[in-house]
């Protein structure tokens, strides 16, 4: 099978990331540059603020890439971008460049779409192929399962009707004083909390269909911290009792709901592979339960390394190979499609 090298570029959030992988597994560079420090102080993303901090980071993090895995611009065989989904403006960062590059080199363009990318991440560092499977992806802006036949047949069957699972990470770390980005740091706090403390709601279809929502859950802890009073100011973070056991609670509520729909799914589907991807799936509690009681049941579950979680281009340069093979590349007049 050819092994092309492929350059991968991805600016759909808040992370610059540029990467070079052979035959869409061989990693040679990866260079991820976070704003999360930009966008700390306003407690998640601000896409102004993220647009710019892509125009001044992209070109450096390209090079560090090319630099780190010592290859020079004609050697590559495509550049990949992710133009779809993500903020407007960031997207437009990357395949502007991801454009110039292509012309000026007179390479291949490929266009590649950022969830079908997280699922690919899990995918490219295991031997065995993961298809078909069931796949959960969970980060900051999605929380949806797909049935994926192949890296690039996936079907959509069940997503969140409001919260993604990483958005509500960020808002209880906020509500917690944690920061951002919120669930690095609540579930370290978690991991000294009693997960069975607080019974907070978990969301389940009373019609039966699949489905997830957060922002219920979310509510709850705000209520539990207020002290059931809606029009009582949140108090100091430093002053809710039990910090840590609101934490766990909190995720413990989370990660039975993200198990229990996965699990019902791949019955739904007759699947004997989940496969977990997005910044989400590096959550420990996650990982472990996902891993334990799909195990009950015969179903193996496969997540990618938790540097390929989070955004990253590795998985954008992965996934492009696969669409250079079908032949799937992108005009230099493609587009970038927000949602
Ligand atoms: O995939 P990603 O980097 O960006 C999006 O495409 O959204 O995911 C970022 C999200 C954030 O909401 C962050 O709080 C969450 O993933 N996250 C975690 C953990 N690490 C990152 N959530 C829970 N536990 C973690 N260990
Ligand atoms: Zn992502």
């Amino acid at each position: 099978m050819a092994a092309e090298l492929i350059l991968g570029i991805e600016s759909s959030c808040d992370e610059t990331a540029a990467a070079l992988v052979r035959g869409g597994r061989e990693v040679l560079s990866s260079v991820v540059h976070s704003q999360a420090a930009e966008h700390a102080r306003w407690g998640g993303v601000v896409p102004e603020v993220a647009g710019r901090s892509h125009l001044r980071k992209l070109l450096p993090v390209v090079d560090a890439a090319l630099e780190a895995a010592d290859v020079d611009l004609d050697e590559i065989d495509a550049i990949a971008v992710t133009n779809r989904p993500g903020l407007i403006g960031s997207l437009l960062v990357g395949l502007s460049a991801a454009k110039s590059l292509a012309w000026v080199k007179q390479k291949p363009l490929v266009g590649v779409h950022h969830i079908e990318a997280h699922v690919y991440a899990a995918a490219m560092e295991h031997d065995s192929a993961p298809w078909p499977c069931v796949a959960l992806v969970v980060s900051g802006g999605h929380t949806a399962l797909y049935r994926a036949k192949s890296p690039l047949l996936l079907e959509r069957i069940a997503s969140t009707r409001d919260d993604a699972a990483g958005e509500a990470f960020d808002k209880v770390s906020h509500i917690l004083g944690l920061g951002y980005p919120g669930g690095p740091a609540l579930s370290r706090m978690a991991e000294r909390g009693d997960p069975r403390r607080f019974a907070f709601p978990r969301f389940r279809p009373k019609d039966g269909s699949l489905g997830f929502s957060f922002s219920g859950l979310k509510t709850a802890v705000l209520y539990h911290v207020r002290g059931q009073d809606a029009a009582r100011a949140t108090p100091n973070p430093e002053e809710i009792p039990d910090r840590e056991h609101v934490a766990a609670s909190f995720e413990q509520a989370v990660v039975d709901v993200l198990v229990d729909e996965t699990l019902r799914a791949a019955r739904r589907e007759r699947l004997r592979t989940v496969l977990v991807a997005g910044g989400v799936a590096c959550n420990r509690r996650l990982r472990l339960e996902m891993t334990r009681r799909a195990a009950d049941e015969g179903v193996t579950a496969v997540f990618p390394s938790p540097a390929y979680c989070t955004d990253n281009a590795v998985m954008i340069a992965g996934l492009g190979w696969e669409l250079l093979r079908a032949g799937r590349t992108a005009e230099l007049s493609a587009d970038a499609t927000p949602s």
